[in-house]
């Protein structure tokens, strides 16, 4: 049985362009998540207040969430990896923030320059002051179902991470296939691990499509209970520090899949194709959403 309804959490704006090499102009930014909210994305990463030295791409943080249009009803989460993003992130005026930790200690020390215990601590300094000033804190697990340095990782693992990481006050674990290359099958054991440790309604699932399941792992995950899943428009998306992976799954094609199912998502297709069109337009590229590539029409 699948759920009545599903949270589509568009990270577009942050995991989507944050993996583009020529720097995208700030306007073009702010008009894509305009876009995203006028199609009715109920919550939109849209930037990171990570260290412009190590993704210079998303330097102009505070002036797109400054920028963007705040729709009543619609959640503007950023990325913050540390005490300093977290405090710009605030003064910039974010509600919300996501922090991001791994289950696997190689891609930690590439991505946050720090083992899974430090970030940890930091994670747990970022939550409580979260929790201090009423600010929603959203947790992100990378590499659970494999590692571009360690390989394999086990369901064991993400288990304890994710454990810990709602202990420390994260209201949804978004759990993350960062290289793309899980199959339903992982996906059904390491959730079965998840599960034991975190309520299914905290949970999320976010895949990237490197190998093409993402859609095929996504719903697996349905399958199971979560009702929380994140995507990216065009399927654009990746990470700096996962060389090769591709982006995420498409929200035009996860939009397309519930919409046939007969899950609610509050989602309009039509404008959310036109929001594709515009960045792939802005970006010269075309759409990695099969929905979008699509001229066959019912
Ligand atoms: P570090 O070099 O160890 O940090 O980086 P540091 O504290 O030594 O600082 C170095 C310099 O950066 C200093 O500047 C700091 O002030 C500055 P300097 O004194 O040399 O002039 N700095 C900052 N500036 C602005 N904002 C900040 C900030 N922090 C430090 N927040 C750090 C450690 C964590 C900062 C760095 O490694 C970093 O920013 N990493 C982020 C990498 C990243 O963005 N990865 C992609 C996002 S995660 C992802 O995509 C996965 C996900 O989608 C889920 C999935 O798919 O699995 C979420
Ligand atoms: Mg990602």
């Amino acid at each position: 049985t699948f759920p009545n309804r599903v949270k589509i959490v568009e990270v577009g704006p942050r995991d989507g362009l944050q993996n583009e090499k020529n720097i995208v102009p700030t306007p073009v930014k702010i008009k894509l998540v305009d876009m995203l909210s006028e199609a009715g994305l109920p919550v939109i990463e849209a930037t990171s207040f990570v260290s412009p030295k190590w993704v210079p791409q998303m330097a102009d943080h505070t002036e797109v969430l400054k920028g963007i249009q705040k729709f009543p009803g619609i959640s503007y989460p950023v990325l913050v990896p540390n005490w300093k993003g977290f405090e710009a992130a605030v003064a910039a005026g974010a509600k919300e923030v996501s922090v991001f930790g791994a289950a696997s200690e190689l891609f930690s020390q590439k991505n946050v320059n720090s083992s899974i215990e430090e970030s940890f601590q930091r994670i747990d300094a970022i939550s409580k002051a979260a929790r201090a000033a009423g600010i929603p804190v959203r947790g992100y697990i990378s590499c659970v179902l494999g590692c571009p340095y360690e390989g394999k990782i086990s369901p064991a693992k993400v288990a304890e991470v994710s454990k810990r990481m709602y202990s420390m006050g994260c209201y949804e674990i978004s759990l993350g296939d960062t290289i793309g290359v899980g199959t339903p099958g992982a996906m059904r054991d390491m959730l079965s691990a998840v599960m034991h440790e975190v309520p299914l309604a905290a949970l999320a699932v976010h895949c990237h499509d490197t190998y093409g399941q993402a859609l095929a792992n996504t719903l697996m995950a349905l399958q199971m209970g979560v009702t929380v899943v994140d995507s990216s428009v065009a399927g654009l998306g990746g990470c700096p520090y996962a060389q090769g992976a591709s982006g995420n799954l498409a929200t035009e094609d996860l939009v397309y899949m519930l919409a046939g199912l007969g899950i609610h998502t509050g989602v309009n297709i039509q404008k959310l194709l036109e929001a594709g069109d515009f960045i792939c337009q802005a970006l010269n590229r075309k759409s990695s959403s099969k929905v979008a590539q699509a001229s066959c029409k019912l």
